[in-house]
């Protein structure tokens, strides 16, 4: 039999997730996935055929046709879609059509590091490791916002701040799978904490059950 292994990333937009489940896949040599991205691609379909977010079918459909291994961040990144995809990400029937995709790309082998809001809780309730990732919204706002600056944008704070606060809301606030920590989740508030710093706390939490698996 192949085993598998599987690192679960939940925790609210911004909080640094992302750039950790890269570092981490990398370092474990296991397969990566946005899970964000197969929301976005269904609201970025929806939004290229003119149709309303609230048209639940036309989402089912187009949540059938998402081809995980073609999923385009640099066409999905954009902020409107986000917003979008926070939208479609209340109906339960859409989730669970992209939730069962996500299910079948943890289980192939090596194992994978899924980054999301329910990939510990719903997704992958057995995942070997669960890691809540946090941090405040008004870090999570300044980040932004030197993101945004960075690349010669130009953004104005509270508005950056009130969109965290409001997209937190929507995502934690829903009735299927909301944004919450898995009762054995390890929590790391990134709000003090550079992106390396998480990355080794995070290791060290892996590299802890790890060994213990190897004298098991
Ligand atoms: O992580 P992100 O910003 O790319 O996610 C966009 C939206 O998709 C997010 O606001 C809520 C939804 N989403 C979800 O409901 N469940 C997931 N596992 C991932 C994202």
């Amino acid at each position: 039999m192949t085993s598998t292994f599987t690192i679960a990333i939940d925790g609210p937009a911004g909080a640094g997730k992302g750039t950790l489940a890269r570092r981490l896949a990398d370092h474990y040599r296991l397969n990566l996935l946005d899970t964000g991205l197969t929301y976005r691609a269904v609201a970025y379909a929806l939004i290229q055929h003119a149709l309303p977010l609230d048209n639940v079918s036309a989402a089912e459909t187009a949540a059938r046709q998402v081809d995980l291994a073609k999923l385009d961040r640099a066409v999905l990144s954009a902020h409107s879609v986000g917003e979008a995809a926070s939208k479609i990400a209340v109906y339960p029937t859409v989730r669970r059509i992209l939730v069962e995709k996500q299910r079948e790309f943890a289980k192939t082998p090596p194992g994978a590091v899924l980054d999301g809001r329910d990939i510990g809780t719903v997704v992958c309730p057995d995942a070997d490791i669960k890691l809540y990732v946090t941090a405040s919204a008004d870090v999570r706002a300044k980040r932004r916002l030197a993101e945004i600056e960075s690349i010669g944008g130009t953004a104005n704070f509270t508005e950056i701040l009130a969109d965290i606060v409001r997209r937190d809301e929507r995502d934690m606030g829903r009735a299927d799978s909301p944004l919450k920590p898995a009762a054995d989740a390890h929590l790391l508030d990134t709000s003090e904490m550079a992106i390396e710093a998480a990355f080794l706390a995070a290791m060290a939490v892996i590299d802890d059950v790890l060994a213990k698996r190897n004298k098991a």
